[in-house]
């Protein structure tokens, strides 16, 4: 099956969720990074992976924060541009942030976007060179618990990192883990609430693509709660601060 993280594909995920968000958890996530994250009132905030936009919109405007949003994707960022008119949107490699023009950020965050990259190491690198020196760091994300039996499923990209790899490669680029908020049980709510959804709405998400597609992406997102009940895969809040 094709990649999740077409335009095409985080449109249809987009409207199962009800808003333009490709992360579980929807506004719930959204409101539990940023209890743990906190970006104060015209900080300059990252995401980094942004997507459709509306996770850097609504954290914007929940929080009076400058968010600038990155995303490899153009067609992404041409719609979250028009979208979301109060705040930017650039594209551009999270890996090699210092080849864009963004101001020196307070606060970076990334939701489910990270394990789409197998070079952490660069990711944090790159985060070194748009970082503010007290700037503070949140990743929400997938946790590979048992990458062989996870990439047996094909559900997910190879590139999901493990517990360890979270921790030991941003340290590495000289970023120290603070806190790590568990999410496993949350992920699999929310991946059992995404199927939920989709059941529910069968005949209108089959139309709006085809009933194959339909079948294709609920038996991606089946194969993840599995994985999540498993316990080969999970979901986690990492936070970091210069070490
Ligand atoms: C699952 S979506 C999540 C989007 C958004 N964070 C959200 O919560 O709705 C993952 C996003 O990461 C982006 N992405 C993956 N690798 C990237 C990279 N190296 N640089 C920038 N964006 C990347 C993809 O294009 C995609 O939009």
């Amino acid at each position: 099956m094709t990649a999740m993280n077409t335009f095409e594909n985080k449109r249809f995920l987009a409207r199962i969720r009800g808003g333009d968000f490709a992360h579980p958890g929807e506004e719930e996530a959204i409101d539990l990074v940023l209890s743990h994250v906190k970006p104060q009132p015209r900080e300059t905030v990252l995401d980094a992976g942004c997507g459709l936009g509306a996770t850097a919109d609504a954290i914007g405007k929940k929080t009076g924060a400058v968010v600038v949003g990155v995303d490899l994707d153009a067609e992404s960022v041409r719609h979250a541009n028009a979208t979301y008119r109060d705040f930017q949107f650039i594209p551009g490699d999270v890996t090699k942030l210092g080849e864009l023009a963004l101001p020196k950020m307070d606060v970076i965050y990334a939701f489910n976007s990270l394990y789409a990259c197998p070079d952490l190491d660069a990711c944090f690198a790159s985060f070194n060179e748009v970082a503010n020196p007290g700037a503070r760091i949140g990743v929400f994300d997938y946790i590979a618990y048992d990458a062989g039996a996870l990439a047996a499923t094909g559900c997910l990209p190879p590139s999901v990192h493990s517990m360890t790899q979270m921790r030991q490669l941003p340290e590495r680029q000289g970023w120290a883990c603070t806190g790590i908020v568990n999410l496993d049980l949350a992920y699999a709510a929310w991946y059992a609430r995404f199927l939920a959804r989709m059941d529910e709405n069968r005949e209108m998400l089959a139309a709006v693509r085809s009933p194959e597609v339909f079948e294709a992406v609920r038996k991606r997102y089946a194969d993840m709660l599995h994985c999540l009940e498993q316990g080969t895969l999970g979901g986690a809040l990492h936070l970091y601060a210069r070490a």
